[in-house]
């Protein structure tokens, strides 16, 4: 086997967005035969340590996804020894930016939504944290969806391939 693909999502908490984009990345993953290490963070610190929201994992296995893991915050190092980071909202991406920035990393740092085929624009996955359930299932389309059409990418074109595969309009 080649080589993995190593992925990090980043979004606020590291227990709601995520994790779901990490968990379908994943599957999305398996699905296509496609090595890819995927790891998750967040780019704040209140919830390390915790596992993904109740909220969030209830939405998951709803549709048949296991949603996992420890929320951790991102790391300068994290940044850095991935091929490809993905932010969840652009506040994310701002705040990988200066991290990066400071420590002289160029890992590509993109919007996940820059491969969801029914996006249009600059596309954020929003954050159900302080919204109802249906939020949280958006959530989930949203990064099944994307997931599939990033592997896909990948798969074709590796991370290169991939970041010339984002939407025309993103
Ligand atoms: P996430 O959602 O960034 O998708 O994990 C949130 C989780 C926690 C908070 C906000 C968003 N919070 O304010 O604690």
């Amino acid at each position: 086997m080649s080589t993995p693909i190593s992925i990090l999502t980043v979004c606020l908490g590291n227990i709601c967005r995520s994790p779901t984009a990490e968990a379908t990345l994943r599957e999305a993953a398996a699905e296509a035969g496609l090595a890819v290490d995927v790891d998750s963070a967040g780019t704040g610190s209140w919830h390390v340590g915790n596992p993904p929201d109740a909220r969030m994992r209830a939405a998951g296995e709803q549709v048949g996804l296991a949603i996992d893991g420890q929320a951790q915050r991102v790391e300068p190092a994290a940044l850095a020894a991935a091929d490809l980071v993905l932010a969840m909202d652009r506040s994310n991406l701002t705040d990988l930016r200066r991290l990066a920035g400071s420590a002289g990393i160029t890992t590509p740092l993109v919007l996940f939504r820059d491969f969801d085929p029914e996006a249009t624009g600059t596309a954020e996955v929003p954050d159900p944290y302080y919204g109802g359930p249906d939020g949280f299932a958006e959530v989930v389309r949203i990064c099944r969806r994307t997931s599939e059409r990033l592997v896909a990418a990948l798969a074709e074109g590796g991370v290169d391939g991939a970041l010339r595969a984002r939407r025309a309009d993103a």
